[in-house]
């Protein structure tokens, strides 16, 4: 099958040297081709260039790109997408005055949604997750991570990433799946938080493991949440089957989570909202991507992860949007692309790069989604007519994304 689309009024995202992530300075190219088409054959980039010298060019199917720009995918690294119901009586409490972590030493956030998952069957969550992959398919996301973590025994932890590997086999988004048992402590286990730790390293882990459910093990490491000692515990759990780290770090408070992220080889540490210099002095020379989720600070009224402070000491970062129900129920990538300009001083082409690539390779995915470049997944969407790429933030509401095609075909549902 040979796609061939033309019209483009610029290819954006382009990167020749097929790179795995981007650093620093390099974070500030965004590559475009004006005036451009694309070839995809059988589900991969297979070339591109300038209409001027489009050729003979033969296709099964032709695309008039009308004169929009085509992008590569968003790449999510961090969702929980997969939760039953949803939980704005706790939007009305935060409105009134109640902080995250008050809600949750109430027994509500996780807890709460672990309640409705524990009630729900695979079938119910499916279908709510469905449209919600629908939805952010549809908003230009093309290779998602998926978290389990509402269940919270071995049981309902199970049921959430059976959830996501049918996701995974229905849709053509491209999923991985990360056990994150160490979300928060179950209700049963209040009091007994190291009984709990137990029961994550002898079996859930080894339950996991068995059915090949996860690609990624998570603990929740922040203040009222899990200590260092005990992630350090669970991390190197997980590593016995090898599953390796991503961590929920430094949101609620300066934890240690980015250290014992990187002392285990964390692929990312996600979060960051309370950074200090030795934060990122750690992260620097470390393959670990720091992870930034701004549409966690924006609803919740938090400080901004130090984006600017990262990126100029030389890190490659990462954008997210942790869409779950608590902290950020919205999976609409533009949208953390144009906070993380307003609010963090990225430039557009620094929070595409962390919205795309470095996404990528916050979950492994890199050496096959995140830019365009030949022999890539041809994952990529064609905007309405736009001025040109930093409209796309600027225009931080407009539904800009027009046409999506993930491995190659367009995706109409
Ligand atoms: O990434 N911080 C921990 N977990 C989620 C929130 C989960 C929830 O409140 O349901 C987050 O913000
Ligand atoms: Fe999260």
């Amino acid at each position: 099958m040979r796609l061939l689309v033309t019209n483009i009024a610029a290819i954006a995202g382009i990167d020749r040297e097929r790179r795995e992530r981007v650093e620093g300075a390099a974070m500030k190219r965004f590559d475009t081709l004006s005036d451009a088409w694309l070839l995809a054959e059988d589900g991969r980039i297979a070339a591109f260039g300038p209409m001027s010298e489009i050729g003979e060019l033969r296709a099964d199917r032709t695309v008039d790109a009308g004169g929009g720009l085509l992008l590569p995918s968003f790449c999510d690294s961090h969702t929980h997408l997969v939760y039953a119901g949803s939980r704005e009586q706790e939007f009305i409490d935060k409105i009134n005055g109640l902080s995250y972590e008050e809600i949750a030493r109430r027994g509500g956030g996780i807890l709460n949604s672990a309640d409705r998952l524990h009630a729900a069957s695979e079938d119910e969550l499916f279908a709510q997750a469905s449209e919600r992959i629908r939805e952010i398919i549809r908003m230009g996301t093309g290779c998602v991570e998926i978290k389990s973590g509402y269940g919270l025994s071995t049981g309902d932890e199970l049921k959430m990433l059976r959830v996501i590997r049918r996701i995974r086999d229905s849709f053509p988004i491209e999923v991985r799946s990360t056990f994150l048992g160490a979300h928060a402590v179950a209700r049963d286990y209040i009091g007994r938080q190291t009984e709990y730790v137990d029961l994550v390293c002898r079996e859930m882990i080894p339950a996991v493991a068995a059915e090949g459910l996860a690609d990624f093990i998570d603990v929740f490491c922040d203040k009222g949440f899990f200590t260092v000692e005990e992630t350090a515990r669970m991390l190197e759990a997980g590593a016995k089957y090898g599953l390796r780290p991503k961590i929920h770090a430094n949101e609620l408070d300066v934890s240690g989570g980015v250290q014992v992220g990187v002392r285990h080889g964390a692929l990312s540490v996600d979060h960051l909202e309370r950074m200090g210099a030795e934060e990122i002095e750690t992260l620097r020379g470390s393959s670990t991507m720091p992870t930034m989720l701004p549409g966690a600070a924006f609803f919740l009224g938090m400080p901004f992860p130090p984006a600017r402070e990262m990126i100029d000491a030389g890190l490659g970062v990462a954008l997210a949007s942790d869409y779950n129900p608590g902290s950020s129920p919205s999976g609409n990538m533009k949208f953390v692309v144009s906070l993380a300009c307003i609010r963090m001083k990225m430039t557009p082409a620094e929070a595409l790069n962390a919205a795309t690539l470095n996404g990528a390779c916050a979950m492994g995915t890199s050496r096959d989604f995140g830019s365009i470049s030949e022999g890539k997944v041809a994952d990529f969407y064609i905007t309405r007519p736009v001025p040109s790429v930093d409209f796309l933030p600027y225009a931080y509401t407009t539904p800009l994304v027009d046409r999506v095609f993930l491995r190659g075909e367009e995706y109409c549902g």
